[in-house]
């Protein structure tokens, strides 16, 4: 019998071909040189993770995030896919490909099906050029129509990437992102509210009063107006941010939210394995240095304790529309979930589905979850 458990990968590609003023992702504007030399190291790291870790597990998702994956050039892209799948016992149920529009070509996507890929998720944030300018994206309205339509063309799942509560950004212009998104076919949408970071041109642009931010409640009804929206035309939300059309979920980001084991790797990559977390460097010297030396560059952030365990599966559990598995928990911890959280369940039961098999927050009251999960961890 197979006891080996599942594994999902994730491959962070830290290159861009230009800065939107609102991110703080780890990614650069490297040239072609240095993005050779950078997959050449992560081959070196694949193999090293793998004789450390393929023998315990089968990897069932992959998926490559950056930056802009879809900036490597085809070649290289196709060598990391083989890498994967030459030194893991790779069974992939899915393997999504993060795809900046501007970067997007049919060459590319006939490469991208060639390795295997079943899933592109395309950084659209919007369908106004206005909003899409004013963000620093390098693409417009049109680009990102024709991509996701090319996308369409493959046997491929396609996703979209939303961002809500933009300075500027009115009721209509999120309405319309599902309502373009579902003429189009998308079969998936992940909706992201605005996080202004620290040292970023968005920051300085506000703090310099040349951009007004929305406050509170203007960014809570931008974003209850694109998950109601996208309700209308057939998506379901199936996790707070995430919404899919005929059961088109996005099965490597599940891993994330049932708390199962998953490898990062690449700069600035974080890891889960069984009670360990881990993370990689974020700068190019520190990731190199130790691959050079042979060792995988990956530094314990966390051994997390059963408490800490117990808090992580319930919390991101309940950002799911399936909500806790009972059984699950009480297999993983040996525990009795309905009465170790009795407190909770008793003061928000009107808030919460509760049968035998599941406990999770009715979809009406998804928008107030944190207010309910802090009773989850008294
Ligand atoms: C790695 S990016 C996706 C791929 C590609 N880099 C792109 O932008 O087209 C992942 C997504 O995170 C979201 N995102 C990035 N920074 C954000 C921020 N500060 N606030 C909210 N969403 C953000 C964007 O929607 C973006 O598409
Ligand atoms: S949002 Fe995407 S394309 Fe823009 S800088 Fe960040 S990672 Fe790069």
């Amino acid at each position: 019998m197979d006891d080996r458990k599942s594994l999902g990968i994730y491959i962070h590609i830290p290159f861009c071909r230009s800065r939107c003023i609102y991110c703080d992702f780890t990614s650069c504007v490297g040239d072609e040189m240095a993005r050779v030399k950078y997959c050449d190291y992560l081959k070196k790291e694949i193999c090293l993770a793998a004789q450390k870790y393929s023998k315990d597990y089968t990897v069932d998702t992959l998926y490559l995030g950056g930056g802009t994956p879809s900036l490597l050039n085809k070649e290289s892209f196709c060598d990391i896919a083989k890498c994967v799948k030459d030194n893991f016992d790779c069974k992939l149920k899915e393997f999504s490909v993060e795809v900046n529009p501007c970067t997007a070509t049919r060459e590319k996507f006939e490469a991208f099906q060639k390795a295997g890929v079943t899933r592109v998720s395309i950084g659209v944030q919007s369908f106004d050029d206005k909003l899409l300018k004013m963000l620093g994206r390098a693409h417009d309205r049109e680009c990102a129509v024709g991509v996701i339509k090319l996308a369409k063309e493959y046997p491929f799942e396609v996703s979209a990437d939303c961002m809500t509560g933009l300075p500027e950004q009115r009721k209509e212009d999120v309405e319309e992102f599902a309502e373009v998104a579902a003429a189009l076919h998308t079969d998936h949408v992940s909706v992201y509210m605005l996080s202004v970071e620290d040292g970023t041109e968005l920051s300085r642009l506000i703090e310099k009063g040349m951009l007004t931010p929305k406050n509170d409640d203007e960014v809570a009804e931008l974003y209850d107006t694109a998950c109601k929206a996208l309700k209308e035309k057939g998506y379901e939300r199936y996790e707070i941010s995430n919404f899919a059309k005929d059961g088109k979920v996005s099965l490597h980001n599940l891993r994330y939210w049932r708390r199962q084991d998953y490898l990062g790797l690449g700069l600035s990559a974080h890891s889960l394995l069984g009670n360990i977390r881990t993370f990689n460097p974020s700068t190019f010297e520190e990731y190199y240095s130790s691959i050079d030396e042979g060792v995988l560059p990956a530094k314990t952030e966390d051994i997390i304790d059963e408490d800490g365990q117990k808090e992580e599966f319930v919390m991101l559990a309940l950002r799911l529309k399936e909500g806790i598995d009972v059984d699950k928990y009480n297999t993983l911890f040996g525990g009795d979930f309905k009465e170790e959280y009795k407190y909770a369940l008793t003061k928000d039961a009107r808030y919460l589905h509760i049968n035998d098999k599941r406990v999770a927050i009715k979809d009406e009251y998804l928008s107030v979850m944190n207010g309910i999960i802090v009773d989850f961890l008294k």
